[in-house]
């Protein structure tokens, strides 16, 4: 099945990103919004990571003008009728992912796919309520959307090969490199992530080291983009904490317990970039 035209729910961080580089590879592009300011903050994301991309030269006007035009924002998940492959990037509640699945298996094609793009949630219940289980699959990528080259194709026991094939071939169109991974908690990266973000936060709690030598440890003696904390800092604190919640719940494996001054920095606010204040301190809006 060829892929023309990709749906893209939610236009938040990772859905104003999946939409970017979907548009950047020629797929003509609709994404939706619960309401028209989240979405039109979502566009504008989108307009001014493609504004600094022109300003150094990466990027011809004419290129954003013609990635823009493939871009189509919406509030009425109708308008996703006609999409070949749509792909959820709302907030992680289970409840509210069934939601949607159940209302965009009614909307779209037939044949259409169906993706996730939930970073720990069994995708299996996702599939389950919908009629086309063999269609559903995850497919995961990591902040910065347009940046990060790897994208985890995630499969579960009612995913068929074909649509598998597909998945791992979209990805590749997006010029991302393709790891499959089974419907298993965190699947691959944040399986291996989640216990050594937190293990700084350990350490941190514990005073074994400042802020900044754990982080200038695993930056300089591992080579890591960067140190464990500011990259707690990029993910978000919540996520952090709401992905290692979900992984603990089903593994009941204690390295994937939050630490208590991870919960105390989301009670006071302390979200990481998003909020300005994390490990870090952040000017909102750079
Ligand atoms: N959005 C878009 N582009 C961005 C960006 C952003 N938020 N942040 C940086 N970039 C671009 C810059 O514009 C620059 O592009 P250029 O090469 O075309 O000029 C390039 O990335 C490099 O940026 P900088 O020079 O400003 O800074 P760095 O070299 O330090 O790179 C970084 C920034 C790419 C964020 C790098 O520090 C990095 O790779 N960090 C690790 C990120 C990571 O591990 N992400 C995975 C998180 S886990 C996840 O997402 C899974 C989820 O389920 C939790």
């Amino acid at each position: 099945m060829e892929i023309k035209k990709v749906g893209v729910l939610g236009c938040g961080l990772m859905g104003s990103g999946i939409a970017q580089v979907c548009a950047q590879s020629g797929y003509q592009v609709v994404v939706s919004e619960i309401n028209d300011e989240l979405l039109n903050k979502g566009l504008a994301s989108i307009n001014s990571a493609l504004t600094k991309s022109v300003e150094k030269g990466k990027l011809s006007q004419k290129d954003k003008d013609t990635v823009l035009s493939r871009i189509k924002g919406t509030t009425n998940t109708n308008d996703f009728s006609d999409c070949d492959l749509v792909m959820e990037a709302v907030i992680e509640n289970m409840e509210l992912k069934k939601k949607v699945f159940a209302e965009i298996d009614k909307i779209c094609p037939k044949q259409a796919i169906l993706a996730t793009h939930t970073s720990c949630l069994p995708i299996i219940d996702m599939a389950m309520v919908t009629t086309r289980a063999d269609k559903v699959l995850g497919l995961h990528f990591f902040n910065p959307v347009p940046v990060m080259q790897l994208m985890e194709v995630v499969k579960t026991i009612a995913t068929s090969d074909d649509t598998l094939e597909i998945g791992k071939a979209f990805g590749k169109s997006l010029g991302k490199t393709v790891v499959v991974a089974q419907d298993t908690p965190g699947f691959i990266v944040n399986r291996l992530l989640m216990p050594f973000l937190l293990n700084a936060i350990r350490m941190l709690e514990a005073g074994v080291a400042t802020r900044d030598d754990i982080d200038t440890a695993i930056n300089l003696g591992l080579n890591y983009p960067m140190g464990p904390l500011a990259l707690s800092d990029l993910i978000g604190l919540d996520t952090v904490f709401f992905i290692v919640n979900s992984i603990y719940q089903e593994l009941k494996d204690p390295q994937y317990a939050p630490p208590p001054l991870l919960k105390k920095m989301i009670a006071a606010g302390w979200l990481g970039r998003k909020t300005g204040k994390g490990f870090y301190e952040y000017n909102i809006g750079r």
